[in-house]
């Protein structure tokens, strides 16, 4: 039954095609839903009552559970509003593990604290025997001058020459800013975050299931780690979308025998196990408290997968045709939203 759905993208509506999911049977689910904020989605209306929206989520929430093997783990992304409520009913089916807080501007923009994190509740089946890795990320530098952008003092002999292990804020992945960069979708992850997400809770094999694909992100970041994956997605342009992005995406995101996220050339996130096997291959300051002001450097530039350059986000050319057409209708439907609230003021200061 899984084999029918193995790395492939499915058109279709997730609480139908979960129904042919075997329990137990995929090693992460991964879900990035609809927020109900009224996104401009091709085909599906982002907007439900509130009760009503929250039941849908145990629906697909209740599914993931379900399919995540012993082993695995159950993640979701969401504004905070909506974390708290599945936090409550995920409680009851799983084991909470953290609230990764995403530093990242999100809507909706209220009148008090303005909202800068997505959360990521990462939640595992079982209490014991989760597959779970530490991970590391470069160390922060400043933009300029090249420094370590925190102060270690003297503890600088005993740094990591990778870079810190990853907390539960992640301040260095960035939403995707410019529509250059992006698939016609409202609200397109960018794929290193995907990456982290991964590596953080799977080997080389392990199945990835995302039940709201979109425009494939998770699929291909799964691919490019060697993984497998299985996507659901309703609308059958992003399936299109996703397909050809996939055709062009090879599992060579490895240097040496470890799988390592990739972007603008960089490193982004490693396991922290695999640093054994990976420093060989770069060029460390020595003494390590150099490191203040000399970054490591992959020996063999070489090494970095040749297709990132024409392909950071998994963008091909034909998709800018796709993206022309869709910029244009959303700035079309945007110079109405603003006709509209002119309107209204008139007539608000006219009575
Ligand atoms: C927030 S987006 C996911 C974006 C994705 N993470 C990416 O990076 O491209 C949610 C997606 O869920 C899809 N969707 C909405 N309802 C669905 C359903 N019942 N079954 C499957 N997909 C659905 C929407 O079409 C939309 O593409």
């Amino acid at each position: 039954m899984l084999d029918k759905y193995l790395n492939k993208i499915t058109q279709g509506d997730c609480l139908e095609l979960f129904k042919d999911i075997p329990d137990n049977s995929v090693d992460v689910t991964f879900a990035d839903p609809p927020f109900n904020l009224k996104k401009n989605y091709s085909s599906y209306k982002d907007s439900r009552e509130f009760q009503e929206y929250l039941d849908w989520c145990e629906k697909w929430i209740s599914e993931m559970v379900r399919v995540t093997k012993p082993t695995g783990s159950i993640l979701v992304h969401n504004i905070p509003k909506w974390l708290t409520y599945y936090a409550t009913f995920l409680n009851k089916h799983a084991h909470f593990k953290h609230w990764i807080a995403w530093d990242a501007p999100t809507a909706p923009m209220g009148k008090s604290l303005q909202p800068a994190h997505y959360g990521i509740l990462f939640y595992t089946k079982e209490q014991k025997g989760s597959k779970i890795y530490e991970l590391r990320y470069p160390h922060k530098r400043d933009r300029k001058q090249g420094y370590l952008w925190k102060d270690y003092g003297g503890k600088k002999d005993l740094l990591h020459p990778f870079g810190p292990l990853v907390s539960d804020v992640w301040t260095d992945i960035h939403r995707i800013k410019h529509n250059s960069k992006r698939d016609p979708h409202p609200c397109q992850l960018p794929i290193h975050l995907m990456d982290r997400l991964i590596l953080l809770t799977t080997d080389e094999g392990d199945i990835v299931l995302d039940p709201f694909s979109g425009t494939g992100t998770t699929a291909i970041s799964a691919k490019r780690l060697g993984r497998q994956f299985i996507g659901f997605e309703l609308d059958s342009k992003y399936v299109e979308i996703s397909e050809e992005k996939l055709e062009h995406t090879l599992s060579n995101f490895k240097i040496g025998e470890s799988w390592v996220s990739f972007y603008l050339n960089e490193i982004i996130t490693i396991k922290d196990k695999d640093w054994e096997n990976l420093s060989k291959y770069f060029l460390i300051p020595n003494p390590i408290k150099n490191i203040d002001f000399h970054r490591i450097e992959l020996l063999n530039k070489d090494l970095i997968p040749k297709e990132i350059e024409n392909f950071q986000n998994g963008k091909t050319n034909q998709q800018d045709k796709f993206y022309k057409i869709e910029s244009k209708k959303t700035t079309e439907i945007e110079n109405l939203d603003s006709a509209i609230i002119l309107t209204k003021n008139k007539i608000n200061q006219a009575l």
